[in-house]
């Protein structure tokens, strides 16, 4: 039933781990798109290597595939620093971070990913580390605990995040630089899948790649993915190249359609439209219609559905706008009125 996820599900999959990863760019000149963000970050490099200091603590937050673990590996190889990597759910214990922060060498990286699920006890520990690269360390228990702070080496905290709502404040406030990642345009992903292409001895035209390319979701580890199967695809009904013929029907198998909306996102439309006359309806009320994990809804599939104008986060909840009903080919009901511009957002 659930045999889309893969396709845009969080990083689960080996091949998008940096050491199994052959198509991740490993330094700027590589990283194709986010130009905004690359052309500040290219300063903050270049004063930092100027310096000698360690780099800033940053935050890189948006989708997931849009690059923001690529980055942080890329600022490592930019600054010629190791970049140590964790994630929040794996930091469990105070002494997990303590750990690894002793361990770091001067101007080291520690990236941690999903930094949104980290828990309370670690998230403290790191307040005083990042601020002041001090680490309080609690020794015995109950009314003879004493504290013993222990000097850092500076370090740059690098986190990644789908939820920038979900950071405490406090955390937030200790990223002096903070990246919010967008979806790519359809010509920075037909450059991605060229590049990839490239890279995985796949033979494709402009065409094909564009094709692939334009039904992406604005998200390279989207474009990379259907670009293997279309590579399946070309090799075992085709003769190897990919065209944008090959490309249509093998996307089109995919139930993958024009604009790039997968199974998911149409039963997630559908749903608001069919069940609940086009919005507004609760978060809560359509995971469980959904049958689908809320985070999941909220994270993965909403931001892209979001940005293609189909759907709005209103005070009141999730609300179609006018072109979902023209997409979906459904009338607009009686009862649905029209989001108000601009949206009162959650
Ligand atoms: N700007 C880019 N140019 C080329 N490929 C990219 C770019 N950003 C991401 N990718 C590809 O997409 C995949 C997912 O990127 P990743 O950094 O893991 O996303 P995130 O951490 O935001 O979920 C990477 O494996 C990489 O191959
Ligand atoms: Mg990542």
């Amino acid at each position: 039933m659930n045999d889309h996820r893969p396709l845009i599900g969080p990083e689960k999959q080996r091949e998008d781990e940096p050491h199994h990863d052959s198509i991740r760019p490993h330094s700027l000149a590589d990283y194709i798109g986010q130009n905004k963000v690359i052309s500040q970050l290219k300063i903050y490099l270049e004063a930092v290597r100027m310096r000698q200091e360690a780099m800033d603590h940053i935050l890189f937050y948006g989708p997931p595939g849009l690059g923001k673990t690529t980055l942080a590996y890329i600022i490592g190889a930019e600054l010629g620093i190791d970049v140590e990597t964790t994630s929040g759910p794996a930091l469990e214990h105070p002494g997990d971070i303590a750990a690894i922060l002793t361990n770091l060498n001067r101007r080291d990286a520690l990236f941690i990913d999903e930094i949104h699920r980290l828990n309370r006890v670690v998230e403290e520990k790191l307040y005083p580390a990042m601020e002041d690269f001090r680490l309080d360390l609690v020794m015995g228990q109950g009314p003879a605990a004493r504290v013993i702070p222990l000097d850092l080496e500076p370090f740059t905290l690098i986190g990644a995040t789908t939820r920038f709502g979900a950071l405490s404040s406090p955390m937030r406030d200790r990223f002096g630089i903070i990246f919010r990642l967008e979806f790519y345009t359809e010509e920075e992903l037909t450059r991605i899948v060229l590049r990839a292409a490239v890279i995985l001895n796949i033979q494709t035209n402009l065409d094909g790649a564009r094709e692939i390319a334009s039904r992406a979701r604005g998200t390279p580890r989207i474009a990379n993915r259907l670009l293997r199967r279309v590579r399946d695809y070309a090799q075992v009904k085709g003769n190897g190249v990919i065209t944008r013929e090959i490309a249509d029907v093998a996307l089109n198998m995919m139930d993958i359609d024009p604009i790039g909306l997968d199974p998911m996102d149409r039963k997630l439309l559908r749903m608001i439209a069919l069940n609940y006359g086009g919005g507004p309806v609760g978060l809560d009320t359509l995971a469980t219609a959904l049958m689908e994990d809320r985070d999941t809804i909220e994270d993965v599939y909403e931001p892209f559905l979001i940005q293609k104008g189909l759907l709005h986060r209103t005070s009141r909840g999730r609300m179609l706008s006018p072109s979902a009903f023209d997409y979906l080919k459904l009338p607009k009901p009686a009862a649905y009125a029209e989001p108000e511009l601009p949206f009162p957002t959650l």
